[in-house]
């Protein structure tokens, strides 16, 4: 089987009702970045970071998979598919993708700020301060903040250099150590690109891009990936 490695951003999961960070309108629109996604915004008010987590979680406890996310879990089917995301949703999973990887962490977990492999599933959506792990530590979101390493990054990077087809879906690709994953496919290996927004793409690739809302650009994906294979 043909390995497709699919890179998902939050355009991803605009269809299911999530905002993405920089469209207009987008989270960071509304929410300083450092101040609630990063460790000096968690030293200076712990409280806030919970809640404007807190929030998200709950929103992703109401929220489906969209069509895009069910169509890259049909692609099993014809291809061994490894999903790389930078979502800190559970709705590639929700949707029956067996290989998700989150580079971000994931939203319906939490983590001691003490021992960072202590990581505990949230079946509710509000963390607490008091809430603490098994040693007595505060609980954190399991997330990645601006500032701090990437640790499913070299994963990711080997996963991608063995990619035959890589699709990227969503992402404005200005985050990094992400976005750099476009630069570890091997020479020639095709590079689909699916987002309706204008993107800056490194020269050099095999990049086809289709301008579509990810449900119809994965359709129509799918369509020409099935009659390749
Ligand atoms: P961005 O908000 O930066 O980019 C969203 C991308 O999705 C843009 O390129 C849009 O054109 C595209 N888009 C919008 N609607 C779409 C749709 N229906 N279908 C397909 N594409 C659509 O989000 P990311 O690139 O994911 O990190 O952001 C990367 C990281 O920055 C996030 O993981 C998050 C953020 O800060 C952390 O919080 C650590």
């Amino acid at each position: 089987m043909k390995r497709l490695v699919v890179l998902t951003g939050a355009g991803m999961s605009a269809e299911s009702g999530i905002k993405t960070f920089r469209d207009m309108g987008g989270v960071w629109e509304q929410y300083d970045v450092m101040e609630v996604a990063s460790p000096e915004g968690w030293a200076r008010h712990p409280e806030v970071v919970l809640e404007f987590y807190n929030q998200r979680r709950k929103q992703l406890f109401e929220c489906l998979p969209n069509k895009g996310h069910y169509l890259l879990a049909e692609l099993e089917n014809y291809f061994d598919v490894q999903i790389i995301t930078q979502n800190v949703d559970d709705l590639h999973e929700r949707a029956g993708s067996t290989k998700v990887l989150h580079l971000h962490g994931e939203l319906k977990k939490a983590r001691s700020t003490a021992d960072p492999t202590l990581v505990y599933d949230l079946d509710h959506w509000e963390l607490k301060l008091g809430d603490k792990c098994e040693k007595g530590s505060q609980l954190r979101p399991h997330i990645v903040w601006f500032g701090e390493p990437v640790p499913a990054i070299n994963d990711a990077e080997k996963k991608v250099r063995k990619a035959d087809i890589f699709i990227v879906i969503g992402t404005s690709l200005t985050v990094y150590p992400a976005a750099g994953l476009l630069m570890d496919v091997l020479p020639g290996t095709p590079v689909f690109l699916i987002d309706p927004g204008e993107l800056n793409i490194p020269g050099g690739l095999n990049v086809t891009h289709i301008k579509k809302k990810a449900s119809e650009g994965i359709e129509e994906l799918k369509s020409i990936l099935i009659n390749e294979n």
